[in-house]
């Protein structure tokens, strides 16, 4: 099948074009993201394979179904980012991958609350200049801390589990408790995981309820001087409430690897740029602010599992046969 594959990036490329060797599809690479202007390089291909970023709403989706796009095959778990509506009306099927490495992404969550509580991001800096000096790097022990997990799918429940080991307690939020929980992860409202965590891990997907989740409001509620983790997706912060958070002392850390605006900066190479967004930039003043630009899935592993199950969707869909990862039963509002 003639497969167009956007935003696709050199690791993409060679974990796609290996894991093609068992499917045997007819794959063409544009480094270009999916957008308006980009739409008319799919005519003429069945299917579209998107990554986070794409834009994939009801007007370049009409475009894909003039020039023949029936499936959307999202390297991706998350899907906020399709019209799912325009989709289905359009009769296009969306297929994603729903877990390529939980443990990928939970891993980088710790790895954002291990740095910011231990500064390493700074100590690196200063001992590369010769400067040893200890001030400004004093972190806390994590043992006997509450961290609270909001979101306990597949992300969520293991970095829970991780923080288990370090000797926290754990208290969760989730409007659907899991059924893996452990008996020692606390549910609890969300107002009590606000006023008792010393640190906050964003595990939920964007949808209409976690858009801004974590507002002025929600901040004004956390403990003074509380480290928020967000490697969930960037809209469920308003950057704003958090920058305001951050001056007042009432966000003592903040680790991000998703943005709100993220799509106009991140997996490019802008250093030869001059970066307008003022946002982001005053993000990156503070210096117990750690920002990725969205690596938390960025293992081997997942990679390897990206590109066989999208690749594995595309056969799906060709041939009648298999497992096909559908978006559909799932609603996001
Ligand atoms: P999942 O579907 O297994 O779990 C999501 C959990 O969030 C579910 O238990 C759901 O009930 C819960 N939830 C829904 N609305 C909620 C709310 N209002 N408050 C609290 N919990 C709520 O998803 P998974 O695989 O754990 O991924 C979670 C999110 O992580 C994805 O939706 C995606 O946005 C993000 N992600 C980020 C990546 C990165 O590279 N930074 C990579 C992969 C996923």
């Amino acid at each position: 099948m003639r497969v167009a594959v956007f935003s696709s990036k050199p690791y993409d490329r060679e974990f796609l074009d290996l894991a093609n060797q068992r499917h045997g599809h007819e794959l063409s690479y544009f480094d270009v993201r999916l957008a308006p202007q980009t739409a008319a390089l799919a005519d003429g291909y069945r299917a579209v394979c998107a990554f986070v970023n794409d834009c994939l709403d009801a007007r370049v989706l009409e475009q894909l179904a003039a020039g023949g796009t029936r499936l959307l095959a999202l390297r991706s778990a998350g899907f906020n980012h399709v019209d799912l509506q325009a989709a289905a009306r359009l009769g296009m099927t969306v297929a994603r991958v729903p877990a390529y490495s939980p443990h990928a992404v939970a891993e980088h969550a710790v790895a954002l609350v291990l740095g910011l509580n231990r500064m390493t991001h700074r100590a690196y800096n200063r001992v590369r200049e010769g400067n040893f000096a200890l001030d400004g790097l004093l972190g806390f022990d994590l043992h006997g801390k509450t961290v609270g997990v909001i979101g306990t799918g597949k992300i969520g429940l293991i970095f829970a589990q991780i923080m288990h080991g370090f000797g926290c307690r754990v208290l969760a939020s989730d409007p659907q408790p899991s059924e893996e929980a452990p008996p020692w992860l606390e549910y609890v409202a969300l107002e009590q995981l606000f006023g008792e965590s010393d640190i906050i891990s964003l595990h939920c997907p964007l949808t209409p309820q976690t858009d801004h989740l974590i507002d002025a409001a929600a901040i004004a509620r956390m403990k003074p001087g509380v480290m928020l983790i967000n490697t969930g997706r960037g809209r469920v912060v308003d950057t704003r409430a958090v920058i305001a958070g951050l001056k007042s002392g009432r966000i003592g850390r903040l680790g991000l690897d998703v943005y709100e605006e993220e799509e106009h900066l991140f997996f490019q190479d802008l250093s030869q740029r001059v970066i307008d967004d003022d946002l982001f930039m005053r993000l990156t003043t503070f210096h117990n602010v750690l920002i990725t630009g969205h690596q938390a899935f960025f293992t081997r592993e997942a990679l390897e599992n990206i590109a066989e199950t999208t690749l594995a969707n595309i056969s799906a869909f060709d041939s009648g046969k298999g497992e096909l990862h559908r978006v559909g039963s799932e609603r996001l509002a």
